[in-house]
């Protein structure tokens, strides 16, 4: 698929067929995840990948917007690393970008996939940090469900004039 256009019609899907996703296919997300740029080349990154039928039902009981991992196949953790970063503070930006790189690789191979926000909820934080075993220098950061799609959506338009500013903010 064209860039473009798998930026532009990439939407966040909740609903997933009970087919596997291939290990090859698990490799090549995960390849474009941490194909992502990262303040000083730092990659502070680490991804749990989840496909424990068991540990998926675990976290739809434990994030209370995760209940689509009750039916899909696959989930993947993004952690940053604290201790891996060159440039202090950037860890978020840094994985966000891989996890945007993510969900279009997922999206471009015809897989659905919904980003769940984790930290910085207080109330969601401590508990996949808990069911994962992340170490005190990581940070869990979001949580991937991916699967082969049961919904169909259409793209969204969002371009809004009015947020762009020429040359200086208000112009
Ligand atoms: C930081 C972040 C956290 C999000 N957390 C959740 C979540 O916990 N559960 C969920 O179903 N969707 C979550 N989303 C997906 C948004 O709801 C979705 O991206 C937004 O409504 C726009 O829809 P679209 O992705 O289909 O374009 C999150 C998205 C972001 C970027």
């Amino acid at each position: 698929m064209d860039t473009l256009k798998a930026i532009l019609s990439r939407r966040s899907i909740r609903s997933f067929t009970s087919e596997p996703i291939s290990p090859e296919l698990t490799e090549s997300l995960l390849r474009a995840a941490m194909a992502a740029p990262s303040a000083g080349n730092a990659q502070p990154w680490h991804f749990i990948v989840v496909e424990d039928r068991a540990i998926l039902d675990q976290i739809a009981e434990t994030h209370p917007y995760a209940k689509m991992a009750k039916e899909a196949p696959l989930a993947v953790v993004v952690c940053g690393d604290t201790s891996l970063e060159r440039y202090k503070g950037f860890w978020v930006q840094d994985c966000s970008a891989a996890v945007e790189n993510l969900l279009l690789a997922a999206h471009a191979s015809g897989l659905g996939a919904v980003w769940c926000g984790v930290h910085p909820n207080e109330a969601i934080e401590p508990n996949i940090r808990k069911l994962f075993g992340v170490p005190a220098e990581a940070i869990p950061l979001a949580l991937i469900v991916l699967g082969h799609p049961n919904e169909t959506k259409p793209p969204a338009e969002r371009f809004d004039p009015s947020r762009l500013h020429r040359d200086h903010w208000g112009q």
